[in-house]
């Protein structure tokens, strides 16, 4: 049985004072549950949260790094350092990062494979644009996607998890549907297999992301290939993402 894997991604947004006032509410309400809740801040906040969030059981990741331990990387920060401010989870290949900062494949897994090492659990985020799913090209763009997981060793490839985020579905209100994301998902799988073996696939999380809601989001979690959500705009309030939370916990 694969836990199911519940994510908040604040983007860039709150400031600290919101930020606590937030995980306050959340880790008040987190006593009972056995799925995993992820926080995802700016890196400016996870000192701040971490103490705060520590003892409840919520995790706390970063959203970006730079794919080198130390250096000349002006404005960068790299997995040690996400890691030493408190992260245990690294987000990489969010549909912002590659389209919005121009990010390359390439640099999705060297950052993949940085935060593996720095023994960060890492959520791969992948997902086709608009154009790609009308122009049927959407399991090609996910399996090149894909391929930044290439390589990983099976303890490795235990510290991963996958994120389906349709581009079209982010931040749109145009949420997936339950079919769509079970195909996805399960062709992710099947991609997953082909690359680690069956047994990882097996266990491999598969979250959905892309404009889930308290009221879209029980109907997604039912597809057999589904193991929970990366939530964006409706995780900016804590009590709408512990209603996402506690639906995925069953
Ligand atoms: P959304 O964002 O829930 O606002 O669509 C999801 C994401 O970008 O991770």
């Amino acid at each position: 049985m694969r836990k199911r894997l519940v994510a908040a991604n604040w983007k860039m947004n709150h400031l600290a004072a919101d930020g606590a006032r937030y995980v306050q509410a959340l880790s008040a309400a987190a006593d009972s549950w056995s799925v995993e809740a992820v926080v995802f801040p700016p890196s400016t906040l996870l000192m701040l949260l971490n103490r705060m969030l520590s003892g409840t059981g919520v995790q706390l990741g970063a959203q970006n790094c730079f794919p080198a331990a130390r250096g000349a990387f002006t404005g960068e920060v790299s997995p040690p350092q996400v890691m030493d401010a408190g992260a245990r989870w690294l987000l990489v290949g969010h549909s912002e990062r590659r389209h919005v900062m121009g990010e390359s494949d390439e640099m999705v897994a060297k950052k993949l494979r940085a935060g593996v090492e720095a023994g960060l659990r890492v959520l791969l985020c992948v997902g086709e644009q608009e154009e790609e799913r009308d122009d049927g090209m959407t399991e090609e763009v996910l399996e090149r996607q894909c391929l930044a997981l290439a390589g990983l060793a099976p303890d490795e490839a235990q510290h991963v998890s996958l994120a389906y985020e349709p581009v079209w579905a982010i931040g749109t209100g145009n949420v997936a549907t339950p079919l769509q994301a079970q195909e996805a998902h399960a062709f992710l799988r099947q991609r997953v297999s082909e690359l680690l073996g069956a047994e990882i696939a097996r266990g491999m999380r598969i979250v959905y992301g892309g404009s889930i809601t308290p009221q879209s989001f029980p109907s997604i979690l039912e597809q057999p290939d589904v193991d929970g959500g990366l939530v964006g705009g409706a995780s900016l309030d804590a009590d709408r993402f512990v209603e996402l939370v506690r639906q995925a916990n069953g």
